[in-house]
């Protein structure tokens, strides 16, 4: 579908998924709120990770750290030196890039499928970088003659001001206090309250999920790059003898998991880091194909003993284990950070579809993962009369303890199944005269729309068979 970017913003927030932030104001850039439908999607999602990380692991415990960070942490971590991007300015179009993005995204529009001519150049690219050549990246820029992505002028390509931002959020008028940029660094300042308290022996997990900040320039391709995101971070304390073997582990239980949620195997592809951030010496990104190409959707490091190591230089505690009381060391991380935004769009942009009806007409569908849907099942009365609606009206009651359902009748039962199927709500439930005669009710399923009749007392557990999380977490385990 041509425009399917424009479709997909438009059906989120139609659909109450995502409004724009404070847009009555105008809007924010790059910053997005979470409607009715999308903070439930959104609390699924975060209810899977959370299960597979800390119920599905023993070893593994979750914490919530605090956004606000002392400067000294983020110094410690490389982040008040490190944490930067080198910015160019347009002098024609007066806007500003990330010269990093505005070049591969280049390359990869302009060489598509060419990835040995693509790779050549981020390897240039990552040498000038490293060397902070800011004069060589600039002649790369003309070379490729690039021009203004976003005014699309072939004449705006005189670029200029080319220097290094911290991508940070400083806050203003507190001494000494950022937004963190990663929800990596609470955990690193809470290994040794959370090892002691939990009698935790290496190899241990501590998961999180948390906001984070980030100053981004080019944010023009929806959730998929915010100034204000969410990760899903688990850091894995292990022996450094072992970096490999559970490097090799997180890769595959996390693209394993990935894959159960169906959103289609060629989706994924798993590319190996070749410009390594300041912290790690492995690095994999998982990339999905979102509307606009593969991009990062999770990203796998070891990040060393860097962290724990520099933490102990700059407080003096000591982060060693003793497990044997022969050897000691300071534990290597292997982290496995994912951006929940990321995910949120790659379900619904995977998800979206239009479907021609034997009638000739079209259905809008979110074929959302049933386990994650926003809502379960909707049961809806065929008819508005002869005392149907308050027998749809009492199931609701009776089953809204168990399972996030909804009941409709505001329309006709044509336009109510459309309705959910617009919002992703897997199964329907309708009440009509059958009903007051047998006590069963139409089933009618999203996917295919197929229909059968159930009884009532079965309605609960057909929710938990078709759209529990239990089932996909038990293949999860066994796997
Ligand atoms: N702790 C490691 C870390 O933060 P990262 O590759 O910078 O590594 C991890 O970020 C994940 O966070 C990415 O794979 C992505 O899913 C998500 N992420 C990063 N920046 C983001 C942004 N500006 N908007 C949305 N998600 C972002």
């Amino acid at each position: 579908m041509k425009n399917f970017l424009k479709f997909l913003i438009s059906h989120s927030k139609s659909y109450g998924f995502i409004f724009p932030s404070n847009e009555i104001y105008g809007g924010i850039n790059a910053i997005y709120d979470y409607g009715q439908y999308g903070i439930e999607l959104k609390n699924n999602i975060k209810e899977f990770w959370w299960k597979s990380m800390t119920q599905l692991n023993e070893n593994i415990v979750g914490i919530d750290s605090s956004i606000l960070t002392h400067s000294n942490v983020l110094k410690s971590s490389g982040h008040i030196d490190e944490f930067k991007e080198l910015l160019v300015y347009n002098k024609n179009s007066k806007k500003k890039y990330q010269v990093h993005l505005l070049i591969e995204n280049h390359i990869k529009k302009f060489f598509k499928n060419d990835n040995e001519q693509i790779n050549k150049i981020l390897i240039r690219l990552n040498e000038y970088f490293k060397k902070k050549d800011t004069l060589n990246i600039i002649n790369l820029i003309n070379e490729l003659n690039i021009h203004d992505p976003i005014s699309g002028n072939k004449k705006d390509k005189i670029w200029t001001n080319i220097h290094f931002m911290n991508m940070m959020f400083e806050i203003k008028n507190s001494k000494n206090l950022f937004l963190r940029p990663e929800t990596a660094q609470g955990i690193f300042c809470n290994f040794i309250n959370v090892q002691k308290s939990s009698r935790m022996k290496i190899p241990f997990g501590i998961a999180q999920i948390g906001k984070s900040f980030r100053n981004e320039i080019i944010a023009r391709q929806f959730l998929f790059r915010l100034r204000e995101f969410e990760q899903m971070e688990m850091q894995f304390f292990i022996n450094p003898k072992e970096e490999k073997k559970w490097y090799k582990y997180w890769k595959n239980i996390r693209l394993k998991w990935h894959n159960s949620l169906n959103l289609g195997k060629n989706k994924y592809r798993l590319i190996d880091h070749k410009n390594l951030a300041h912290y790690a010496s492995l690095g994999v990104d998982i990339e999905f194909n979102y509307p606009f190409g593969f991009r990062e959707l999770e990203g796998i490091h070891s990040r060393r003993d860097f962290d724990l190591k520099k933490h102990e230089l700059f407080t003096n505690k000591k982060f060693i284990i003793n497990n044997n009381k022969k050897v000691k060391y300071t534990p290597y991380v292997i982290e496995t950070s994912l951006g929940l935004d990321r995910l949120f769009m790659a379900i619904l942009s995977s998800s979206l579809k239009e479907e021609k009806l034997d009638n000739g007409k079209k259905r809008t569908i979110l074929k959302i993962p049933p386990c994650l849907s926003p809502v379960k099942a909707a049961i809806l009365p065929l008819v508005k009369k002869d005392g149907i609606p308050d027998i749809a009206n009492k199931i609701f009651h009776n089953e809204k303890i168990n399972h996030n359902i909804i009941y409709d009748y505001k329309d006709s039962i044509g336009k109510l199944y459309r309705r959910q199927d617009a919002i992703g709500t897997p199964l329907c439930f309708t009440v009509d005269y059958k009903t007051i005669e047998n006590n069963t009710v139409t089933i009618r399923y999203r996917d295919n729309m197929n229909q059968e009749r159930i009884h009532i007392n079965e309605i609960s557990n057909k929710i938990e068979l078709e759209t529990g999380l239990k089932n996909i977490l038990k293949k999860l385990l066994n796997n």
